[in-house]
């Protein structure tokens, strides 16, 4: 997951700095009267135990080809806008944020792309996809360790086959016009029964702490917290083995 939140500075009193709504992606201080808000976004991982899940009725579901994905940038940024960091950055930045995250998925950078648990819905009412789910295959340390799931190296070409690592549901996304009414659960069923028939166990995914309908989204679909470190414990763990 690339990371585009923004640093903000905003020329405010201190009385009005202590009134500021917070949003636990960013850290706040107030130096020489301004606001400075710096970027400290917290991503948690959970995940899913497979088996036959019953697909909800009424939903136009169909496979999603590799050569599909370029074209959901607009559909990504869509869904998206309301989240950090896209709703903080000016249309610009927004559109590279979301090209680059569809791009890193193409280019194979989120793990090799699992096609059959790749799916996109449709609407008669709407022109083109209302929603996505993206799935790839990352590495399996992910369920045991904190802030992993990154292959250090290239995977084999066939680790999907070989199952050689654990499925990740690295984007689901709905248009903001159609959120709430059962699409990426859906998205999610279709992807969970093609995973499960491929004799995966489980399915990863990642949201983050800023994002409360994801979070509330993995729960209520029966994703678990994964082992968790604390971003303190995780930076001294690390300045310890740096230093030897
Ligand atoms: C997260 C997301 C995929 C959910 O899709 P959706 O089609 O709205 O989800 P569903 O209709 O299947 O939602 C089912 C449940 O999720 C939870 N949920 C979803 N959106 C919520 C919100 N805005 N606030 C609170 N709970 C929410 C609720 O428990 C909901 O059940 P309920 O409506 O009966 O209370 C969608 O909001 C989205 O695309 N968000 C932007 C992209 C994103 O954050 N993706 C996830 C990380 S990759």
């Amino acid at each position: 997951m690339a990371f585009h939140h923004p640093r903000i500075e905003l020329p405010i009193t201190f009385d009005q700095f202590h009134t500021l709504p917070r949003n636990p992606a960013y850290k706040y201080e107030y130096f020489d009267k301004r606001a400075v808000l710096s970027p400290r976004p917290k991503a948690f991982s959970c995940v899913l135990d497979l088996k036959p899940t019953p697909v909800p009725d009424g939903f136009d579901v169909r496979p999603l080809p590799a050569a599909d994905i370029p074209g959901l940038e607009k559909l990504f940024l869509h869904a998206n806008i309301h989240t950090q960091p896209y709703q903080s950055l000016d249309e610009k930045k927004q559109a590279e944020a979301a090209k680059d995250a569809i791009e890193r998925v193409v280019a194979g950078d989120d793990g090799p792309l699992i096609e059959a648990a790749c799916f996109q819905v449709f609407d008669d009412r709407r022109d083109g996809p209302i929603g996505a789910a993206v799935v790839t295959l990352v590495h399996p340390d992910i369920l045991t360790v904190p802030f992993a799931g990154e292959w250090k190296e290239p995977p084999p070409a066939d680790a999907v086959a070989k199952r050689l690592g654990v499925p990740h549901l690295t984007w689901i996304f709905v248009s903001w016009w159609e959120v709430r009414r059962g699409v990426g659960s859906a998205l999610l069923a279709h992807a969970a029964n093609a995973l499960h028939r491929l004799g995966f166990p489980h399915l990863a995914s990642t949201f983050a702490l800023d994002n409360p309908a994801s979070a509330l989204w993995h729960w209520r679909n029966g994703f678990r917290l994964l082992p968790q470190m604390s971003a303190m414990g995780e930076l001294i763990r690390r300045r310890k083995k740096a230093s030897g």
